[in-house]
């Protein structure tokens, strides 16, 4: 029984497949070695983790903390985030001398829901920006006391990179870099000396690699080793939609099937669940148990691209918008406007921008490069000797339906 979900993480019996990367992550992390988890928006990350250390928590010798510094805002803010979500796993007697004296009475009190927000507040208080590496290398310190090996999974690291970089401004300030470069060096520093003892994975929903570069602190990451998370094949979206289907008791036909992957083109499990989703909901309403091709393509045209789908693509955006700023934001909708309407983006489309925003003195017209560096990595686009072309059939048709452009027809459909 796979259970749907559309939206937020998933483990245990809502997780479908992964097998080989969760095989390869475990070696990873029994050799020690830190990684940098990378992939296109909504491929999985943040599940692929969290299955991860679900499995690995039964594993004698081995501890797991999973810390979201979604929220985050600067390098106090994470210290107290790993401070909170490494709690279980430290030292009564050590967490008695990293908070305040009146932290331990208020804990025995507290009611359970409100437990962490309380602790939160209270190291937040005591946890800032004049103490927080001592803070940090202390907690970090406690934390690889034990003989067991610690494994610390960060998720959304590269959006705390980018709050302390403001990168919503189109000017860096010298002392925003030397704020990351801070955090950054210090984050290495640990992960080097506690090599063994303490395995970080990060991740995030927006590339590190493209905010790094820009500022010239590419070099931050290199102990960390890259693995990429791929799409699905499309026998796995297949078989995802199958078990999905024999779940909720209604049959999606291979041709059926054979068209959710011709559209997605790239199987982002988020689509696919998306796509499953709008077609369970068209059935439900129908009263029907068998979807048709019709039913296929009046599910991606009317659900995926209709309104429905135009919130999926404002939220699929979102993050874009939050590394690009509002000006490069608007740099990076165009580009993407150019691909959907000409197919591909040619190096000829991108210089004719440049002259458009060279001739109204636009400040963005700098920014081109890092904007279509965002997009390669982010996933939007592939580089080929020709330009540059959508990796997802659904981003590219999301494109043209934002401009009204007709959505191509597939073949049998
Ligand atoms: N292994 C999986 N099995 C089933 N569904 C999955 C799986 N991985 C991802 N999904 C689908 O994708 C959605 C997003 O998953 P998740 O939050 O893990 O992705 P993410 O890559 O961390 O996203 P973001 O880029 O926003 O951080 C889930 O709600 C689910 O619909
Ligand atoms: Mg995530």
């Amino acid at each position: 029984m796979l259970k749907k979900t559309v939206g937020n993480w998933v483990d245990g019996d809502r997780f479908f497949n992964r097998e080989d990367e969760i095989a390869a992550l475990r070696e990873y992390v029994q050799d020690g070695t830190h990684t940098l988890l990378t992939a296109q928006r909504r491929m999985g990350k943040t599940s692929l983790v969290r299955e991860l250390l679900r499995g690995l928590n039964g594993s004698p010798g081995i501890k797991t903390c999973f810390v979201d510094l979604e929220d985050a805002r600067d390098p106090a803010d994470a210290i107290v985030e790993i401070s909170v979500a490494s709690r279980s796993l430290r030292s009564i007697r050590r967490r008695a001398l990293e908070s305040p004296r009146a932290l331990l009475a208020r804990f025995r009190n507290i009611q359970v829901g409100g437990q962490y927000e309380e602790m939160r507040f209270h190291l937040r208080a005591d946890i800032h920006v004049g103490n927080w590496k001592r803070k940090g290398d202390r907690l970090l310190r406690d934390l690889t006391r034990g003989s067991d090996l610690v494994v610390l999974a960060i998720d959304e690291l590269p959006l705390l990179i980018n709050r302390i970089l403001k990168g919503r401004s189109d000017r860096q300030q010298a002392e925003d870099v030397a704020a990351a470069d801070e955090f950054l060096s210090w984050f290495r520093r640990n992960a080097q000396e506690h090599r063994g003892r303490l395995c970080f994975i990060v991740s995030g929903s927006v590339g590190i690699a493209p905010i790094l570069r820009r500022v010239g602190l590419s070099a931050a990451m290199n102990v960390f080793s890259n693995f990429e998370l791929k799409p699905w094949s499309r026998s796995t979206a297949s078989e995802c939609l199958a078990a999905l289907a024999a779940s909720y008791h209604v049959h999606l036909p291979r041709e059926v099937r054979d068209v959710v992957c011709d559209r997605l083109r790239s199987c982002i499990p988020h689509h696919v669940q998306q796509f499953f989703d709008a077609l369970h909901r068209r059935l439900t309403i129908a009263r029907r148990s068998e979807a048709t091709l019709e039913d296929a393509d009046r599910a991606y045209r009317e659900d995926m691209l209709g309104a429905r789908g135009r919130i999926d693509m404002d939220h699929f955006e979102d993050r874009l918008k939050l590394v690009l700023g509002p000006n490069r934001f608007t740099v990076a909708l165009e580009l993407l406007a150019r691909a959907a309407r000409g197919g591909l983006l040619r190096p000829q489309s991108i210089k004719d921008y440049r002259r458009i925003l060279d001739a109204a003195h636009d400040p963005a017209a700098d920014s081109l490069p890092f904007v279509l560096d965002v997009l390669e990595q982010d996933g939007y686009f592939d580089k080929r000797r020709e330009g540059y072309c959508f990796t997802s059939g659904l981003l590219e048709d999301w494109q043209r339906a934002r401009q009204g452009l007709p959505i191509h027809p597939l073949s049998g459909t």
